[in-house]
């Protein structure tokens, strides 16, 4: 074997690293091992509500949960600070991909550790930071997009501004973007306006006007594509080459699992090509859990693929482009791109995601969403009243339950997460109760257990109605 020619290889490669990896991953073994669904120990509950109260306090808020993570879990599950172990099916809105404390990725913290750097930035970047930007474009480019460039970035909503910034200039003179109804886009001042949520740019000022194009409606196929068309041809003319772009979720999220068959979104692709007007797929949530790596992949509208952003699973963010839109020098930049922690897990994440079977028909994804929603399925045959949907695609899936109020999926909520199961809400009108399962880690026994906790805990609010 060749004399490692650096400093950093050799370090790497010294047998005292892997001895403590070994006794790190012994250990870690011992103590996660040990976990099963537990309820919290009552000796810890008062220490517990305090720090949650403080916690509040601080952030001038309660957390939506009283969760306080201990620092381990095992796949699903997970340990709270209260000592209650629960199956965490949400994992963090859809980034844990990995579930907790799996054992491949503490090697690859390890080795993040014995970098240089916390951080990596736009000053001053390792090699992961390149080689993420290469495996993303590798990814997203594998059946025939042609996406060139990758910049890395914090968040979700950093990307999707680097996104709107790197149009906004492409497009100059552009002054307007275009949306579906019900989307999220991220919490910043211009994506506040494109996230269909009034109540999400309470107080803030109108930055950039956005035109809403409507949703895919299953109820109304031939309908709802005719009214998104009709929409969106008004938008264009009445603001002729006035739209930086159309930002679309293909399978939207926070808007309540919806997506469309292909059609839907070609023909409105179709349009904004005549008119010029670039393709924008936000894929922070989509990215990974579909039946392909990316959604367009799935449904082979990759020729549409102008800018596309990812997020969430990927640990770090990024927005991928063409060619033609590299913007100038200047115009993007930051101090963080990502941690090196996030950085290495990103490539260990995507080296998972594009060889472990994860795509297709049959693909880990699909077979998570079947195992959900034939249990589903098998509730609302039964039980009509109690259930209706599923809704979503791969490993994004959802449920409405009971009346499909705010209020009811709220209460059903908290009475799962006292019973053992964390998930979240998505959408309003109806609002759904949706779970985004770890896919590294998720296992047929526990989506099964979940499954029945969430039966007994729908049955029993139905009785109580
Ligand atoms: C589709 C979509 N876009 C953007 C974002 C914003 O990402 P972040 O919360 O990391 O800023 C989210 C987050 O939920 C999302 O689902």
């Amino acid at each position: 074997m060749d004399q490692p020619k650096l400093n950093a290889e050799s370090l790497r490669a010294d047998p005292r690293v892997a001895q403590a990896k070994l006794l790190l991953r012994e250990a870690l073994a011992d103590h996660a091992g040990q976990l099963a669904r537990c309820d919290a120990q009552a000796e810890l509950q008062t220490d517990y509500k305090a720090a949650l109260d403080q916690f509040a306090a601080l952030r001038g808020n309660a957390l939506y949960y009283p969760f306080l993570g201990s620092g381990i879990g095992r796949g699903s599950l997970v340990e709270l600070a209260d000592g209650g172990v629960k199956y965490d099916m949400i994992s963090g809105i859809g980034v844990h991909v990995c579930g907790h404390s799996h054992p491949q990725l503490l090697d690859i913290l390890i080795d993040a550790a014995l970098e240089d750097t916390v951080m990596q930035g736009n000053l001053q970047q390792n090699s992961e930071s390149l080689e993420v930007c290469r495996q993303l474009v590798t990814l997203a480019n594998r059946q025939g997009a042609k996406l060139d460039h990758c910049f890395l970035t914090s968040s979700g909503a950093m990307a999707n501004e680097n996104a709107l910034k790197i149009l906004f200039q492409y497009r100059a003179g552009s002054q307007r973007i275009l949306a579906f109804d019900h989307a999220f886009a991220g919490r910043s001042l211009v994506l506040s306006q494109v996230t269909d949520r009034p109540q999400y740019r309470a107080g803030l000022p109108a930055t950039v006007p956005v035109d809403f194009v409507p949703f895919y409606d299953a109820d109304r196929k031939e309908e709802s594509q005719q009214a998104a068309l009709t929409a969106l041809r008004s938008h264009l003319a009445r603001y002729p080459a006035a739209h930086c772009g159309f930002m679309m979720e293909l399978v939207q999220g926070e808007g309540g699992y919806r997506t469309a068959p292909r059609a839907f979104f070609e023909v409105l692709c179709q349009e904004l090509r005549q008119a010029s007007v670039p393709i924008y797929f936000d894929e922070i949530q989509t990215f990974g859990r579909t039946l392909a790596p990316f959604a367009y992949q799935m449904l082979q509208l990759d020729e549409y693929a102008d800018i596309v952003t990812v997020g969430k699973m990927t640990q770090v963010c990024a927005t991928l482009f063409g060619d033609a839109m590299n913007p100038q020098p200047g115009l993007l930049s930051q101090t963080f791109t990502a941690s090196t922690s996030a950085l290495l897990a990103a490539r260990f994440i995507l080296t998972q995601l594009e060889t472990g079977g994860f795509y297709g028909a049959d693909g880990r994804n699909a077979q998570i969403q079947r195992r959900f929603c034939e249990r589903f399925e098998k509730l609302r045959r039964q039980h009509p009243d109690v259930i209706s949907g599923p809704w979503g695609v791969g490993g994004m899936v959802a449920l409405t339950a009971l009346d499909g109020s705010s209020g009811m999926a709220k209460k059903v909520l908290f009475e799962l997460f006292s019973a053992g199961v964390i998930a979240f809400a998505a959408g309003s009108e109806p609002t759904r109760i949706r779970f985004l399962p770890s896919l590294l880690a998720v296992t047929d026994d526990e989506i099964d257990a979940v499954c029945d906790i969430l039966e007994q805990t729908l049955l029993r609010l139905h009785h109580e109605q």
